[in-house]
């Protein structure tokens, strides 16, 4: 096809983050339909109002008064689609399990509303073998027009609220379960994205992805257990880790942290786990990051009230940053959710900072001031240091980004 893209009806099921940010860029190609089973952030997008970083909501206008996108819950509204992408949560069930069900949902809406054989890429996070095993048979088992659909996988690499690095200039792997599913998902892909890398399995696209992530997990564990080895050694982690990254090859910097949060980090290494033990392979290390990395909270309130006669029985506790990284609003799996509850725990009374969540649980975020104790959990970069320091008697930092707190 010489590169040319011939604009297509594209039906992105889940508006997240994942299925906006794809969204945002193939409607400058093609005409997307945004489908998400969210009636309120239907209405809002539709309204021009993006609720993800790095899509502006001028963008969203401009495309759905100019008709490129158009949101909606509506199972007809893709009914003559030429190319789905799957974008929904693969979450974890409250015993830790991979949660197909919404990947599943997906599926059935495809099934029951797509017309014409289509090629359906999917993007969210999975173990090897689920475009084969699971998404390619749900959709036929739901499929009411007889249809026989092509199928690819391309996980999804986006950074939210990264501005070096997007659809364009990350790399993207992808695979077809038949060579013409890989040749259109190429096609697809390519107008928007600048280096595209086709593996020969979507089994190993699927494995790459659940790689990536854990490589994070065992490598954020192993420093926030090297950050209490330092502290019992009465030396700097950050000094120790500076001095290591001299090393100009063979190492690679982490820093610790109250422990890791988001939709990935802290879930994809159980998808990979679950897997493996279900083909008798072992997971233990995998494992044992994730708990390395969950004990944090409890390491992080454990210090503080080492430091205040092991007791912080009635103490007010302002926790600053309960996104679960900086610059974001998203606050799924948060460390700090955890060291709230531990400190609640040990009797403290509790409140929080993050202007850019606003409101979260129910609760709103209190002003940056007058607390016994401070712990800065996540640092936004608009939050200024020296205001973090005047903020409590005490100040406690997981980020090593403020100068003169107490830390790790
Ligand atoms: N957020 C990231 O940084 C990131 C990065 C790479 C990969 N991923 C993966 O991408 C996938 C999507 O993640 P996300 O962060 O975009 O999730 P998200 O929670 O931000 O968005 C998912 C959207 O899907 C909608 N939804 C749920 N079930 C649906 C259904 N059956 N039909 C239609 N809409 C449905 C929800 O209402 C929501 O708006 C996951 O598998 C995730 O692991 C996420």
């Amino acid at each position: 096809m010489n590169g040319k893209i011939f604009k297509m009806k594209v039906a992105i099921i889940g508006q997240g983050y994942v299925g906006l940010t794809i969204a945002a860029f193939a409607s400058e190609y093609h005409e997307v339909i945004g489908y998400d089973s969210n009636q309120k952030i239907v209405d809002n997008l539709n309204s021009g109002v993006s609720h993800i970083e790095g899509v502006e909501s001028s963008l969203l206008k401009r495309r759905v008064e100019s008709k490129r996108y158009l949101a909606s819950n509506l199972g007809a509204s893709i009914a003559d689609v030429d190319l789905a992408v799957i974008a929904v949560p693969t979450p974890l069930t409250k015993d830790r399990k991979p949660d197909l069900s919404h990947l599943e949902s997906a599926c059935r809406t495809i099934g029951e509303n797509v017309r014409e054989p289509i090629l359906v890429i999917n993007e969210s996070t999975s173990f090897p073998g689920t475009l084969r095993n699971f998404i390619k048979p749900t959709i036929e088992k739901y499929s009411v027009h007889g249809v026989e659909h092509i199928y690819s996988i391309s996980p999804e690499r986006v950074d939210p609220g990264r501005s070096d690095f997007d659809q364009k200039n990350t790399p993207r792997l992808f695979a077809g379960l038949t060579s013409e599913a890989s040749q259109r998902t190429r096609v697809f892909y390519s107008k928007f994205c600048d280096n595209l890398v086709e593996v020969s399995s979507p089994e190993v696209a699927e494995a790459a992805k659940l790689f990536e992530n854990t490589f994070r997990q065992v490598n954020i564990a192993l420093v926030n257990e090297f950050a209490q080895i330092a502290h019992a050694l009465g030396i700097s982690v950050y000094e120790t880790l500076d001095a290591a990254n001299t090393k100009p090859y063979g190492f690679m910097k982490f820093t610790p942290s109250a422990g890791v949060g988001g939709h990935c980090i802290p879930v994809d290494p159980t998808y990979l786990a679950a897997v493996a033990e279900e083909h008798g392979a072992p997971a233990t290390f995998i494992r044992r990051a994730n708990e390395v990395n969950l004990e944090m909270s409890r390491y992080v309130v454990n210090r503080i009230a080492a430091d205040h006669a092991g007791s912080l029985q009635g103490l007010s506790v302002l926790v600053i940053g309960v996104a679960y990284k900086p610059d974001v609003s998203d606050v799924r799996e948060t460390a700090a959710e955890l060291v709230i509850r531990h400190l609640r725990d040990a009797g403290a009374v509790v409140s929080w900072h993050d202007e850019i969540v606003g409101v979260w649980k129910g609760e709103k975020s209190s002003p940056l001031s007058s607390a016994d104790i401070a712990v800065v959990v996540t640092k936004h970069s608009n939050v200024d240091a020296k205001k973090i320091l005047a903020s409590a008697t005490y100040v406690f930092d997981t980020t090593g980004k403020v100068p003169g707190a107490n830390g790790l």
